[in-house]
């Protein structure tokens, strides 16, 4: 039979790269193997993210770009998932003649049955119906022994929070909890497949179960805690309105539950969070940080933040800079606003100039980044331990004749801090290049985004440390 290949772009937030890992997966049984080139590929699938209106363009200009491969190959099948997809459904066909197939955020599992119609009746097929169960979600887990050691698990889709700039409760639907045992087994097989770490995903993982009656979110990280063989559990994304008690105790409570809590804020202004429908102040987020470094001093922040939201002024900005200074977050992210279709947001009255917001970020991510490179360079000559992911995709040539080893790995603290490092042992531990040991690292430099390392028991500096390391990219 002749090889027949897939190609799969992803666009967008960590939900989006566990879908298309579903997706593979699902189309493994029909013959469909995985490329990385275009022309050479059957079936071209595009998985989008509309959160913002960048990314959504994003994803129009790569469709746009395959009306010549189409003209080429006339058997090309070109389909387009995910957020975009769900929120333009038909619309997308009329506007992109070329595309024969749209697929909703909720029909993933029936994306080989949708390849075979088109394939057998030349047809084109729109299929974003939105249900409200997940089990049937169930039928095809993202595939084991996929990739690194780190890999994502949903544990429940949709959001019922509403926040006035966001359109996932539109495109994702309502919050609904998988089962619990059908995500340990899925935790299981990913870990018998060479997986040592998992993020639970969720737009708010502390309502996990919570409609459905399932376990608390707290219970379910008992119960992943308890499986053999898993080194790490890490979780995105808590409300922080929700952000309960138990929750906070848990990373007092679990081994292997990582120091790090990704809560975002979005602004330090409470008029502004009020108008977001946040329902959370300033000052209940500022006792929620307490709350957590109380139980686990050494867990790191990160937060995401809107900048020029409608009505937002320079005061409240400042209050947004002033909250970044206070709670002095590990990373952040942080977006210009942009209108999107069905949020209340769109609507409302006073938008803020492009080039007002351009000045915001900009003035928030010099702020920040002079916090990261602090806390970093005050990691620098401590031991952390670090999950090795994989070989260093930026090989340091001058690192590396200093260390006398051959390559540089890259990996992650508890903290999630991307540390690239030489060390003595080769840490690859199966032939297949999976990597997942966790080796102590000594901590030599420290850069905005990332720290660099050596063996615990050599001291000498990294190279660059001596002639200043504003030329080493991270
Ligand atoms: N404009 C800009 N940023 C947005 N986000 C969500 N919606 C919008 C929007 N309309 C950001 C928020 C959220 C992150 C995933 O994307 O900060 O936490
Ligand atoms: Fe969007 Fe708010 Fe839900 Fe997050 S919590 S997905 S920002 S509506």
């Amino acid at each position: 039979m002749k090889s027949k290949y897939l190609y799969i772009q992803t666009i967008g937030c960590q939900m989006n790269v566990y879908d298309s890992e579903r997706i593979i997966q699902g189309l493994k049984p029909l013959g469909y193997e995985m490329t990385a080139s275009l022309p050479r590929a059957d079936v071209i699938l595009l998985n989008t993210c509309a959160i913002r209106e960048k990314a959504e363009q994003k994803a129009f200009s790569f469709l746009g770009r395959l009306a010549d491969l189409k003209k080429k190959n006339p058997s090309l099948i070109i389909g387009i998932g995910g957020c975009v997809a769900q929120q333009e459904g038909e619309k997308i066909i009329r506007r992109a003649p070329h595309i024969d197939l749209v697929f909703g955020t909720h029909t993933i599992h029936r994306l080989p049955e949708m390849i075979q119609r088109i394939i057998h009746r030349r047809c084109r097929v729109v299929d974003i119906e939105m249900s409200e169960w997940i089990d049937e979600d169930d039928a095809v887990m993202a595939a084991p022994g996929n990739g690194g050691p780190a890999r994502f698990v949903t544990i429940m889709r949709g959001c019922d929070n509403f926040c006035a700039y966001c359109v996932v409760p539109y495109v994702r639907g309502r919050e609904t909890s998988r089962k619990p045992e059908n995500i340990i087994s899925e935790i299981q097989a990913l870990v018998s497949s060479g997986v040592r770490e998992v993020t639970l995903l969720g737009q708010n993982v502390n309502s996990y179960g919570k409609k459905e009656g399932l376990c608390s979110f707290s219970e379910l990280l008992k119960r992943v805690n308890a499986v053999e063989g898993l080194l790490r559990i890490r979780f995105t994304t808590s409300h922080p309105k929700d952000l309960s008690e138990d929750l906070i105790r848990a990373f007092g409570r679990f081994d292997k539950l990582c120091h790090h809590i990704h809560l975002p804020v979005q602004s330090g202004a409470d008029k502004v969070l009020k108008r977001m429908n946040r329902r959370y102040t300033r000052e209940q987020y500022l006792d929620k940080i307490e709350a957590l470094r109380r139980v686990c001093p050494d867990i790191a922040v990160t937060s995401d933040f809107i900048v020029g939201f409608p009505g937002e002024t320079r005061d409240d900005f400042k209050e947004t800079l002033d909250l970044i200074e206070q709670v002095r977050f590990d990373g952040v992210f942080a977006f210009k606003y942009s209108d999107r279709p069905k949020a209340p947001a769109a609507a409302f009255p006073g938008k803020v100039e492009e080039t007002q917001k351009a000045d915001r970020l900009q003035q928030l991510f010099d702020l920040q980044s002079d916090i990261s490179i602090q806390k970093n360079q005050m990691l620098v000559g401590s031991t952390l331990t670090v999950l090795v992911e994989g070989e260093s995709k930026k090989q340091d040539e001058v690192a590396i004749q200093a260390s006398g080893k051959k390559v540089q790995w890259t990996g992650r603290t508890s903290s999630n801090k991307i540390v690239n490092f030489t060390i003595d042992e080769n840490p690859v531990f199966s032939g297949d290049g999976s990597v997942g040991s966790l080796v102590d690292v000594h901590i030599e430099k420290a850069f905005p985004h990332s720290l660099w390392g050596g063996p615990v028991d050599r001291r000498l500096p990294h190279p660059a440390c001596m002639k200043g390391a504003e030329s080493y990219a991270a």
